[in-house]
């Protein structure tokens, strides 16, 4: 069995963020909100009420922060970007001082020999796009392309390869379809064109990103969905949420249309929001690479009660994260050779953009955070990952999913993610054990390739 130390040459390490979850400093330097800063402000949305005001406080902090990931010795880092730091109202005039936050970040990167993989938008839509229907509007999508224009032109020089979306999917379900999230609309099925409008979305600025010559990636949650047993009516809920789980989000932009979701009641033009040439142009520039966003494979049987056609069923019999997701290394493989098969030559070389658990750490009394879980499900999901690999499939890097322990959105402070203890009162940064195993990791990698 190859494990993680089998790890092709030339295969990334690095670490990922996003903004809303560490910058804090939500009204400095001319941001405009956004609607986390809004949904966040509503009584009862977050757990214990808690906001993302100040977070880890990155927006001030990140010479400190860059220095950390410098210690681990990573080539990569993704981080996301304020679309209402760059443009306060999502549309028309651009705040300088919030693209030059940015373009010191880059540079502090570039410095510690980091490159920047940014992600141009991770759910934290200005709130004044929000007001004018947010993505239920598919003037969004061309608000965003003007957005990317902007960014790309002041950071391109110095940035090779570009995340338009940060899980489309999730973003449409806990936003739009349940409300858990920003902006908290609980559509259900008709949150649906907020699945094509992101898309297409996404398809207007990788034109704009390509026409530079950037590379263009695409984070999408992924899970690998098993069925509950092999009756007719679990199997057909597995596909039925194999399609809007992961097909609705990849198929366009791989295959160039919309999976079936008849099973929903939705016709190929998802509720009317699919116009002419729209699929041409969100398979129009090819994707440089696939980012997954890994966690958990899903386990699905027939619906006992009416309304969607599927229900969620447990995974029985595999340890669990403090956040109570399954840990399921396995899956990891199962989703990467799963995507091999289905895309073939049509799936671009895969990036592992997000991976990673929460832990119930605590900082003890001699300063340690002793984060045993978090080392066991990265070691298992790496030594996954590289199994895939032998097996054929092309991934070339990996991205865990945190640095910082975070804002872990409608959860608050409660979920920590991170390799990099925060104590949230103080702001001080404490490396967990699973900072140094992974600073290890990369230098024994590095070492067998080297000899
Ligand atoms: C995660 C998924 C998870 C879901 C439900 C999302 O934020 O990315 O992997 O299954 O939340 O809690
Ligand atoms: C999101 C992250 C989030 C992580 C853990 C992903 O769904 O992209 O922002 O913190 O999962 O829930």
């Amino acid at each position: 069995m190859p494990n993680r130390l089998d790890l092709p040459g030339g295969f990334r390490w690095g670490v990922s963020t996003a903004a809303y979850q560490i910058e804090g400093a939500v009204a400095e330097d001319g941001r405009g909100p956004s609607v986390w800063d809004v949904f966040a402000a509503r009584p009862g949305a977050v757990r214990d009420g808690h906001t993302s005001a100040v977070a880890c406080d990155h927006y001030h902090r990140y010479p400190e922060d860059v220095a950390l990931m410098k210690g681990l010795g990573l080539d990569g880092y993704r981080f996301s970007i304020a679309w209402s730091r760059v443009q306060p109202s999502g549309a028309g005039p651009v705040n300088p001082a919030g693209l030059d936050f940015y373009d010191r970040l880059v540079d502090r990167l570039l410095g510690a020999g980091i490159t920047p993989l940014p992600t141009l938008f991770h759910w934290d839509l200005p709130q004044a796009r929000e007001d004018g229907g947010g993505w239920l509007n598919r003037d969004t999508a061309y608000r965003f392309a003007e957005y990317t224009t902007v960014v790309a032109d002041r950071l391109g020089d110095r940035v090779p390869a570009w995340i338009t979306l940060n899980e489309p999917f999730v973003h449409m379900v806990y936003g739009y379809a349940l409300g858990i999230h920003a902006p908290g609309r609980a559509l259900m099925l008709d949150a649906l064109p907020t699945a094509h409008h992101q898309l297409l979305a996404h398809g207007l600025a990788a034109s704009v990103l390509g026409e530079r010559n950037l590379e263009v990636m695409i984070a999408n949650n992924l899970t690998p969905v098993r069925a509950a047993s092999s009756d007719q009516g679990d199997l057909a809920a597995a596909a039925a949420y194999d399609a809007l789980h992961n097909r609705l989000f990849t198929d366009p932009l791989l295959l160039g249309c919309y999976p079936d979701l008849s099973a929903f009641g939705v016709g190929p033009d998802l509720g009317g929001s699919v116009r002419d040439g729209d699929l041409k142009l969100i398979a129009g520039t090819a994707l440089d690479g696939l980012g997954v966003n890994y966690y958990n494979p899903t386990r699905i049987a027939a619906p006992t009660e009416p309304g969607l056609p599927f229900a969620e069923a447990p995974i029985e019999d595999v340890p669990r994260t403090a956040f109570g997701w399954p840990v399921v290394p396995e899956g990891l493989r199962e989703l990467l050779v799963g995507l091999r098969d289905r895309y073939g030559t049509a799936l671009p070389p895969v990036t592992i953009t997000e991976n990673g658990c929460s832990v119930a750490d605590e900082v003890a009394a001699d300063g340690t955070v002793d984060d045993r879980p978090r080392i066991d499900y990265l070691a298992g999901h790496l030594d996954a990952l590289a199994a895939a690999i032998a097996e054929g499939v092309d991934v070339r890097g990996y991205f865990t999913w945190s640095l910082l322990d975070n804002f872990e959105w409608a959860e608050g402070f409660h979920q920590r993610f991170g390799l990099v203890h925060v104590d949230f009162e103080t702001q001080r940064r404490t490396p967990k054990a699973s900072y140094a195993w992974y600073r290890e990791l990369i230098a024994a990698h590095r070492k067998r390739l080297t000899g």
